[in-house]
């Protein structure tokens, strides 16, 4: 089986969440990425009005190869109660039928409804039970043992 490790991250949370997976794992990893950034004063209000007006923007080519993984781990912070819009572009350009999806993200704690909406925009995929990890700031405020328990269940289930 193969498995990848795909991410999107603003400011570095869920990005050091997916390096710590890539190495407990062993597996590759890969970021995805806006063609275009955010103003920095002015991402809470322009991060709503691309989710009130579902807006998917572009993003760059996904540099490993998605079509041969059997498994994704795909990691994203919550934004407005559900996923980046990147995430959202990522899920629309790829077709991840068949494939197992196991989601993770990272929050300040108000979870919303973002693991329904990924089965919702991944339809023929395996989205199986994914993991909310709370930040205060850049604090991860969950332990590390948390994590280590969702990847070895993803290890068993893999070796099965
Ligand atoms: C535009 C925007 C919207 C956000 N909306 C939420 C939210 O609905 N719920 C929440 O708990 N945190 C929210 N946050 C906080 C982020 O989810 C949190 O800081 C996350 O860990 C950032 O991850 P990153 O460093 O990988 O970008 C929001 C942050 C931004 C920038």
């Amino acid at each position: 089986m193969r498995g990848v490790i795909v991410y999107y991250s603003h400011s570095g949370n869920t990005k050091q969440i997916a390096s710590f997976m890539a190495e407990y794992l062993g597996i590759e990893i890969c970021e995805i990425k806006t063609k275009e950034g955010y103003l920095q004063e002015d991402i809470i209000e322009q991060g709503k009005r691309q989710i009130e007006q579902n807006f998917s923007p572009e993003i760059n080519e996904i540099n490993q190869n998605i079509q041969d993984a059997d498994f994704i781990l795909l990691g994203c912070p919550i934004w407005w109660y559900t996923f980046a819009p990147a995430v959202k572009t990522f899920l629309e350009n790829h077709d991840l039928s068949g494939k197992i999806i196991y989601p993770f993200t990272t929050s300040s704690g108000w979870k919303g409804h973002i693991f329904r909406d990924i089965e919702k925009l991944a339809k023929n995929a395996i989205v199986k039970q994914g993991l909310y990890l709370h930040y205060d700031g850049d604090r991860l405020v969950d332990s590390i043992k948390t994590i280590e328990k969702w990847l070895d269940n993803i290890k068993k289930e893999m070796k099965n």
